[in-house]
């Protein structure tokens, strides 16, 4: 205040004449500074109204990649995947870069777009809290079955089969075989820091830097690209805004928003290739001539997770894979997503009671508090001594919005006067809470391979990368211009015989060359190939292609109303005789028969009523889809969560009557053996 008040009476002694006694102004200085505090105020409620808009147009996502290609249809251009989704390619010759180019994203209302990013396969610190400090992921290793052979085509031949276990996850063939097939799930982590001077590389690449010696220094030139049009040719800018997060004694206090890619190696063994499932982007398909099936291999394919860990038919079958199901409660991606530490890294415990709620986790039925040092988007809110489970998503309308709390004093704090009844005072008592919090978004899972540490020709590695190409070397095939070993930017030990054909799917921003020459040990040449991260991986003999990496990103536009609708459009025009009924009039005359669709059979449940207040009187709908049907048919035990309705909902664990098949029992309501607002443990099916 002393400053700004300082700066503001000399302004208006020089405005003024001299004669003046400065005393008589002071009250319009006053004036002045107050209300310098109050427009920073409003700047900082402008910042506000404009996240809120972008928060009630869609979910937190990935939104546009850099545009490069156009036609005479709409489709043709770019969205977040018409190149590639997120504009991803292979960098297969670094050891663990990742190929991910430019693009704008949406994280909590924050519209943001990155520079070029390839990042690493890095992980948080496990035995560090420093802020942002990272570890490498550890490569899975070679199955000692491969390692045991002897030559280098035994090797292969041993080293095909745990592929085709992969490719076909079947345990049969190599009983191990998940051991060497390892997945990670790379996240965007956003936050908002107090490091507003200096400018700080949120992660490290091989290939990229922000080329920019200041945030002030990195918007300018931003400033500068977006008022002539043009680009840093290395992509090396991002638009990272600024912002006013409070304003003290008349002054603003800025914040700097930052974000980084990292990586975790992902421990729930639920998640398998069968968790996978192909969105159809219908854009990318007309614009490239995709059929549906040809869609799954490209660059531009991106995937959801299925809620349950396995799809339908618990087949990597691509046709088997398509899904259509409502699901609220915990999915697969909650307890993946729960794993992942925020910015205090690994092993550390936050709770977060602000308000007088506690939060508790639902990945156990609600029954432990919640570690708010872990992302997490559901929460089950339980307000002083109700029982009630209040189970929510954060944000006001975000699918995908997961957070976590955070003790970093580099990462902004927001601070609220919070008020609740102290039942030791038996009286309203207020606390000021500060609490700082980070975001997350899923961006993609990558199946790490034994391919990373397998090198059957024994051909050493250079902690330099400048020895390999030394004197001239340029992967040639003979003895003297062939690399001399390997280093992580010349990353070559595959045999080239491992696979069949040449690389597929070429991008001009790939590096690695198809195939080099390598000296070994003793000097002679082996012919390898790059053994990096692939996006698909090159055709292996008798297998066939494999896919290494799955976008998982969702999309910005899905939580619009225009995209919902479009969707269910989408869905029915693509399987018109599967969704016949819902059409005003039969397509194509009256001849077109509706056909069986599995997900008509959605079956309708309710609780009994009860009276207990609170909460009052009420029941809850359960709704039962087919997949769950069939297992209760076959006397299996099915998890559902029921609607939200008196401002609770019950999880509940339910199973046919042994004897009195129309009965249906609730085995367990909350994870006990009776809900606490006394449902009988009987549901009742509605038929419609
Ligand atoms: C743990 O920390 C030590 C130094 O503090 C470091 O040398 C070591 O590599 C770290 N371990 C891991 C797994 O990061
Ligand atoms: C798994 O592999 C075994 C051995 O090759 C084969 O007999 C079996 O049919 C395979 N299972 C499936 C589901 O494909
Ligand atoms: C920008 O990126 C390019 C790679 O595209 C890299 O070679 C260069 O060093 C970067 N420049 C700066 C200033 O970071
Ligand atoms: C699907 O497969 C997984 C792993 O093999 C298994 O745990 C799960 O119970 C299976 N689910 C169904 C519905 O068969
Ligand atoms: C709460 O505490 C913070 C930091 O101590 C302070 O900046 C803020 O003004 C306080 N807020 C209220 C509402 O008391
Ligand atoms: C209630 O008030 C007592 C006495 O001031 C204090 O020690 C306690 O922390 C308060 N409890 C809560 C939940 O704020
Ligand atoms: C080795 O290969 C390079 C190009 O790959 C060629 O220029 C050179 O003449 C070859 N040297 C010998 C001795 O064959
Ligand atoms: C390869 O590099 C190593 C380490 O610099 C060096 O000792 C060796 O002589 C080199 N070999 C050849 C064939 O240049």
């Amino acid at each position: 205040m002393t400053t700004s008040k300082c700066m503001l009476s000399l302004l208006f002694l020089g405005l003024l004449s001299t004669d003046l006694d400065a005393r008589d102004i002071q009250p319009d200085v006053d004036k002045l500074v107050n209300d310098i505090g109050e427009l920073a105020r409003q700047l900082m409620l402008q910042q506000l109204f404009i996240e809120e808009r972008i928060r009630s147009d869609g979910n937190s996502g990935v939104k546009q990649i850099r545009g490069t290609h156009k036609g005479t249809r709409a489709y043709f251009g770019d969205t977040f995947n018409m190149g590639s989704m997120m504009s991803i390619h292979d960098h297969t010759n670094y050891d663990r870069t990742i190929g991910m180019g430019e693009f704008n994203a949406v994280m909590n209302g924050v519209e943001f777009r990155t520079r070029h990013n390839d990042y690493k396969l890095r992980m948080p610190s496990e035995n560090s809290t420093d802020f942002n400090r990272l570890q490498d992921v550890p490569f899975p290793e070679v199955p000692p079955s491969v390692k045991a052979k002897h030559s280098v085509p035994d090797q292969i031949k041993e080293m095909r089969e745990y592929f085709r276990a992969f490719k076909e996850q079947n345990a049969s063939i190599r009983h191990d075989y998940r051991d060497y097939f390892k997945p990670v799930l790379c996240y965007l982590e956003g936050a908002w820091t107090t490091d507003t001077k200096t400018l700080s590389e949120p992660f490290h690449s091989d290939r990229h830097f922000l080329d920019a010696s200041s945030w002030f220094d990195l918007l300018e030139k931003v400033r500068f690209t977006s008022y002539t049009g043009g680009k840093s040719n290395f992509e090396n800018y991002s638009f990272l805004p600024t912002t006013i997060t409070d304003v003290v004694d008349g002054r603003p206090v800025y914040a700097q928003w930052n974000y980084r890619i990292v990586c975790h190696p992902i421990r729930n063994q639920g998640v398998s290739l069968s968790s996978l499932s192909l969105i159809d982007d219908l854009g990318v398909r007309m614009a490239r001539r995709f059929t549906y099936e040809k869609a799954y291999s490209q660059r531009t394919a991106r995937f959801r997770i299925n809620p349950r860990s396995y799809n339908q038919y618990n087949s990597t079958l691509l046709a088997a894979q398509r899904q259509d199901l409502e699901y609220t409660g915990v999915e697969l991606l909650d307890s993946v997503m729960s794993e992942i530490p925020g910015k205090d890294n690994y092993y550390h415990t936050l709770q977060d009671n602000t308000f007088g709620v506690e939060e508790d986790t639902m990945m156990n039925f609600g029954k432990s508090e919640q570690n708010s040092a872990y992302y997490h988007r559901l929460t089950d809110s339980k307000i002083g001594n109700s029982q009630a489970n209040h189970v929510s998503y954060k944000g006001f309308s975000d699918e995908n919005l997961f957070v976590a709390e955070t003790t970093q004093p580099r990462v902004a704090p927001m601070s609220v006067l919070s008020c609740a009844f102290n039942d030791t005072l038996k009286d309203v008592s207020c606390s000021n809470t500060t609490v700082r919090y980070s975001y997350a978004l899923p961006l993609e899972i990558i199946w790490m391979t034994p391919l990373y540490k397998w090198n059957p020709y024994d051909i050493p590695f250079f902690t330099d990368n400048k020895v390999p190409p030394k004197n001239g070397r340029v992967g040639g095939t003979n003895a003297t211009s062939a690399y001399n070993g390997t280093s992580q930017s010349y990353y070559y030990y595959t045999p080239i015989d491992f696979f069949k054909s040449n690389e597929v799917g070429r991008d001009p921003a790939d590096t690695a060359k198809d195939v080099v020459g390598v000296l070994d040990k003793h000097g002679h040449v082996k012919l390898v190939k790059p053994s990096g991260t692939r996006i698909v991986l090159p055709e292996i003999e008798g297998i066939g292609k494999i896919r290494t990496r799955y976008p998982v990103a969702p999309s910005h536009h899905e939580g619009s109303p225009m995209y919902k609708e479009m969707d269910a459009l989408k869905e029915m025009v693509l399987d018109i005789p599967k969704n016949l009924k819902f059409f005003e009039s039969p397509p194509f005359g009256s001849k077109t028969k509706q056909a069986y669709n599995h997900d008509d059979n959605l079956r309708h449940f309710t609780t009994t009523f009860t009276h207990n207040t609170p909460p009052g009187l009420h029941q809850h709908d359960v709704y039962v889809d087919s997949r769950d049907w069939w297992a209760l048919n076959h006397n299996q035990m099915v998890t559902v969560i029921t609607t939200n309705d008196n401002e609770h909902t019950h999880t509940l664990q339910i199973q046919r009557d042994a004897h009195d098949h129309n009965r249906f029992n609730i085995l367990s309501c909350d994870n006990a053996p009776r809900c606490w607002d006394g449902h009988s443990n009987g549901l009742l099916q509605v038929t419609e």
